[in-house]
């Protein structure tokens, strides 16, 4: 499971992070991906003057707008879910 969080302070809102939570939502739901990856929301990350603030897992990512956002997420969570993939070749599932 991929946890994703996007900040939802004034300062990212603003720059368009509502609209990016939605962009990420339709990639999910277009790819069936919603039992793999988490979508969080999370007060500010006190990065304000960066972009629009989210994190895939702990990765602090920084997007200039919520298509660049969007581009980022669908490059960064396929590459993520490939891993955990290959990671995951010939072992037991883990707990928790
Ligand atoms: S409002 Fe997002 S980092 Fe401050």
């Amino acid at each position: 499971m991929i946890t994703v969080t996007v900040c939802v302070g004034s300062s990212c809102h603003i720059k368009g992070a509502r609209e990016m939570i939605d962009c990420f939502n339709d990639f999910l739901t277009k790819e069936h991906l919603q039992d793999k990856v988490e979508l969080k929301g999370a007060f500010c990350m006190d990065r304000c003057g960066e972009g629009i603030n989210w994190k895939i897992n702990d990765e602090i990512m920084t997007s200039s707008s919520a298509e660049d956002g969007a581009k980022m997420f669908q490059k960064r969570v396929l590459g993520e879910l490939n891993r955990e993939r290959r990671g995951q070749a010939g072992k037991e599932p883990s707990q928790g």
